[in-house]
């Protein structure tokens, strides 16, 4: 690694994939200099370096940039590398992380830092444009190879999607629930069962971990979540504050909170074709009662956490998800789920029952887009909250249609308006996603639905045994 500044006392931190992050104490330009001209094969290994004119370090790295740096040779390709290289952590962008590098230097010596970061900065805006993301992804797989991570509600749909996507990137994967997968065993390296209303718990699971992906909750469907605000309320605000306070006890590095568009404010979602939500449109606050208004609450505390105690945390608002694995009876199943099972069990030409008047609409997201969400944005830097959905606005009724088309049967539409249908419309705005990420759910709802309906047609017409069932014998 090349080290650009050559300090004669520098402080350095070093990851687990060897990068180094600099912090600038002292300057000693001529090493620096020659250093960085070894490295780029502009002297020998003498050190021989052209001397430099200027004893400032800005000027003698912004004259070696200006001669060198813009330059399509071999020596402006490896000096522009060689000064990423030296900045970039792994999960940082280098626009980002060179500003912090100067910020943590004492501040007489970050004003002289300035004019050669800008150079550094300009370079590494474009170096991240030419690179994808997914180079920055590679390193974050070499060093998932040390990296042991916690999720929470790993018996549940989405950590269990979650938990096989990590042990398959390499990560070291302890999963935690109250049950375990219910269709699937885990994948995980160690399953614990335990309830993480109780801190002893939480302390017990987050122990000896490095980061915490955090999906366990008391959830269901629209059903279910208008008709036990006290139950979910008092569980989940045990289950999140109790969570989040072990990590940082244990010395948990990052923390993943998994939010939801529920904490939107309902004045907003009052037309079937709404606009989209922003980030910035959860306050002033009307979230969904008790689960909503719960998750709005664990936001701010992860927030605080990180304002006060410096606790890196994430938190993503999860848009509707759907897909295999998921539950698709028993009242916790979600909308794409009930209708796939109703859909599978109904001869064709039959009546299906509809709760609202179907013209309620929602965006969903396939779970596979949702865990590899996840991931990217727990690699990210971003700690506010950020939706995470697809923004393919459908109604109830053109959802009924698609699976019915998947399903190869027409049916005939009962509404039952007694029914919860909650908010009349609800899309996600993804411009902050798409900045920060440069990335977002792709996979339209037609091509998601056809594996998730074929699943639980499967299981509507064969009555397998689950495991928790045949374990309880
Ligand atoms: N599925 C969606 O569409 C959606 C939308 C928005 C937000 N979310 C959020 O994503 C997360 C995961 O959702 P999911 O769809 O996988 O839900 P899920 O119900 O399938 O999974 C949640 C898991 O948490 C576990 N759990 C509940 N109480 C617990 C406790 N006291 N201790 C330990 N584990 C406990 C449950 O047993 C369950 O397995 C949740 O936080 C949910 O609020 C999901």
């Amino acid at each position: 690694m090349l080290c650009l500044l050559a300090p004669k006392c520098q402080k350095t931190s070093q990851n687990a994939t060897g990068l180094r992050r600099v912090v600038f104490r002292h300057w000693d330009t001529s090493r620096a200099v020659a250093s960085l001209r070894l490295e780029i094969g502009h002297s020998d290994s003498r050190g021989n370096a052209p001397s430099t004119r200027s004893r400032s370090p800005a000027a003698s790295i912004g004259r070696l940039m200006r001669h060198h740096g813009r330059a399509n040779n071999r020596i402006g390709v490896r000096l522009r590398a060689k000064l990423l290289d030296a900045f970039v952590d792994p999960v940082w962008s280098a626009a980002i992380a060179i500003p912090i590098v100067a910020k943590e230097a004492p501040p007489a010596e970050a004003n002289r830092i300035t004019p050669s970061l800008q150079y550094s900065i300009g370079f590494g805006r474009a170096y991240l444009m030419k690179r994808s993301l997914e180079q920055n992804f590679e390193r974050a797989v070499a060093m998932s190879k040390n990296t042991t991570v916690l999720v929470t509600g790993a018996g549940g749909f989405i950590g269990h999607h979650l938990v096989t996507s990590l042990v398959k990137r390499g990560y070291v994967v302890r999963g935690v629930d109250i049950k375990v997968p219910e269709y699937q065993p885990s994948d995980a390296h160690e399953f614990v069962i335990a309830d993480l209303r109780n801190y002893g718990e939480c302390l017990k699971a987050t122990k000896d971990i490095d980061e915490v992906y955090h999906l366990a909750a008391d959830m269901g469907g629209i059903g279910y979540i208008s008709s036990s605000h006290a139950n979910i309320a008092i569980n989940n605000t045990l289950i999140n504050a109790h969570t989040l306070h072990a990590a940082r006890e244990n010395g948990v590095k990052r923390f993943l909170f998994s939010s939801s568009a529920c904490v939107y404010p309902q004045y907003l979602q009052r037309e079937p074709d709404v606009v989209p939500l922003r980030e910035d449109d959860a306050f002033p606050a009307d979230p969904e009662e008790g689960y909503g208004l719960e998750k709005l609450y664990m936001e701010k505390l992860c927030q605080y956490f990180t304002e006060d105690w410096s606790f890196a945390t994430r938190v993503v608002r999860f848009h509707n998800v759907y897909g295999p694995l998921g539950s698709y009876d028993g009242g916790r199943e979600k909308a794409p789920a009930a209708i796939c099972r109703k859909v599978a069990l109904l001869a064709d030409n039959s009546e299906i029952e509809i709760w609202g008047d179907g013209k309620q609409t929602r965006s969903f997201m396939v779970v596979d887009d949702c865990v590899e969400g996840i991931y990217r944005i727990m690699r990210s830097d971003y700690s506010a909250p950020l939706n995470l959905g697809t923004d393919e606005l459908v109604s109830v009724d053109e959802l009924v249609d698609i699976i019915a088309k998947i399903a190869g049967k027409s049916l005939i539409k009962r509404h039952d308006l007694s029914r919860p249908q909650g908010v009349r419309g609800r899309n996600s705005d993804n411009s902050r996603l798409r900045s920060v990420l440069g990335w977002e759910p792709k996979t339209p709802l037609r091509e998601g639905l056809a594996p998730t309906y074929r699943w639980i047609e499967d299981r509507v017409s064969i009555p397998l045994r689950r495991p928790t069932e045949i374990a309880a014998e």
